[in-house]
């Protein structure tokens, strides 16, 4: 029974085990953030040389509390759609919006309207709209967003790059872009790229400023050069760190050959993925043809990352963290699907049983911003704590 796979060292959480099972009382599935953990991660990528501008991708968090804390720490906000700008401007009404990037895909034309009218930083990825609503564009200054031909990531579906991808103008289609857009009077002042999410390799971002870079030397206007977000976390025991000076290395090395442009980043998921914890109550405990089952009050619902890319996260048991872990167990939901495991082949404690709190964690990113009220199951509460 007992080999299930080793579980990740605890992080912020550990000390925290009493606030936790407190803020779990009026009612799991709750989120929690540690907002020392988010700044901390900020001021680790802020304090490299190359990087001029970071924006932070809020999709992977929109939480007020955790977008007030990356800007304070000096960063800009990368949005994807008109609700995520309304957020920003709702958070934060002072921010200069230069400091707020529109990155959206297959917005509705509206969307590019009132961006505009915000003067935040707009980056379109296609053509068609430049020849469809001319009206909207016609002198106005964009980045524009390159797919470099292949995509990058921890999962098939994370991938936004190559022919399979609906991201990007592809290479093919760069010279007739600058024709529409010199035609119409728009000025192309940034490069972008984004290639995936939960990229390993150090080297991957410094290779797609080099790829911009080149291109950018042909176009004149270009200020800066966006070589997107991807940065991953460990989220597995077997994991490595993200070597942070390696990439940072990389960085400087292809800045200083390439010293004219500003050099932006958007990540999302480095910056909060750790900081945020999902706490669970344990609903039954059941055995099926030998497999041992811990039901908890949120699942896929809750949490989409197993079901959608199987993906790996940590699950302990707040209630029990001095049992000793003996049993493997399968952790589910209450949602009414296979797919609804958090998961597989987990040791926990052998005891644990209703009513226990369990901790999913490294939930910050993509956890509550892809909750979902399916089964009519309420979405999560969320907190912060300082
Ligand atoms: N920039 C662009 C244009 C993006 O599309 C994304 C993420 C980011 C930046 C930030 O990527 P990050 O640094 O967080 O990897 N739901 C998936 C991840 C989807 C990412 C979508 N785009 C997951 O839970 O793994």
């Amino acid at each position: 029974i007992a080999h299930g796979k080793p579980q990740r060292a605890p992080a912020w959480w550990l000390g925290r085990r009493e606030q936790l099972l407190s803020l779990a009382q009026p009612g799991t599935p709750h989120y929690v953030y540690d907002l020392a953990t988010v700044r901390e991660r900020a001021r680790s990528l802020s304090a490299s040389n190359a990087v001029d501008r970071c924006f932070y991708a809020i999709k992977a968090n929109p939480h007020p509390a955790i977008l007030k804390t990356i800007v304070g720490e000096g960063f800009g906000l990368e949005c994807v759609s008109l609700g995520e700008v309304e957020r920003v401007f709702a958070t934060l009404p002072q921010i200069d919006p230069g400091r707020v990037l529109f990155t959206p895909s297959f917005a509705p034309r509206r969307e590019y309207e009132a961006a505009f009218e915000r003067g935040i930083i707009v980056t379109l990825d296609n053509i068609e709209a430049l020849q469809r609503w001319p009206e909207v564009f016609r002198g106005r200054t964009i980045w524009l967003r390159i797919d470099l031909g292949h995509g990058e990531g921890h999962h098939e579906k994370v991938r936004t790059g190559g022919v399979a991808a609906k991201f990007g103008l592809p290479m093919t289609r760069f010279d007739a872009f600058l024709e529409e857009a010199r035609k119409l009077g728009v000025r192309i002042s940034g490069l972008h790229a984004h290639l995936g999410s939960g990229i390993e390799d150090p080297q991957h971002w410094r290779g797609v400023y080099a790829h911009l870079a080149g291109l950018a030397d042909n176009v004149g206007t270009i200020e800066t050069i966006d070589i997107g977000g991807g940065l991953p976390i460990p989220y597995t025991p077997e994991a490595p760190e993200f070597d942070l000076a390696l990439w940072r290395n990389g960085l400087d090395e292809i800045k200083s050959a390439y010293p004219r442009y500003g050099l932006v980043i958007e990540p999302g998921r480095y910056l909060v993925a750790e900081s945020g914890v999902l706490l669970l109550t344990v609903t039954q405990t059941v055995e099926k043809d030998g497999v041992r089952r811990i039901g908890c009050d949120g699942g896929m619902n809750a949490l989409m990352r197993p079901a959608m890319y199987e993906a790996y996260h940590g699950i302990f048991n707040l209630s029990r963290l001095d049992d000793a872990a003996t049993a493997a167990f399968d952790v589910v939901g209450p949602v009414c699907e296979s797919s609804d495991v958090l998961g597989r082949g987990r040791t926990l404690p052998l005891a644990t049983a209703e009513g226990d709190v369990m901790l999913v964690a490294d939930a910050g990113a993509y956890g509550m911003a892809m909750a979902n009220t399916y089964n009519l199951r309420a979405l999560p509460a969320e907190d912060v704590i300082e």
